[in-house]
């Protein structure tokens, strides 16, 4: 699904950066230009990180 419609960036894209390091919003727009345009998406988009963050955390508990 479309976070960003402006810069055609789906949910499965925001994941797969915050998965390969990105862990902010501001990293996030810099990397793929979310939010850039009419930021109409910044709240979905803060969505997506915040909810991929709390998957990796909970990925970690599992491990340690
Ligand atoms: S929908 Fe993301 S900048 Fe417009």
């Amino acid at each position: 699904m479309y976070i960003c419609v402006c810069h055609a960036v789906s949910d499965k894209t925001i994941k797969q950066a915050v998965e390969n390091g990105c862990c902010s919003y501001r990293e996030i727009r810099d990397c793929l230009d979310v939010g850039k345009t009419c930021g109409r998406c910044v709240p979905d988009a803060r969505a997506v990180i915040n909810d991929t963050l709390i998957e990796l955390a909970a990925d970690m508990r599992k491990v340690a």
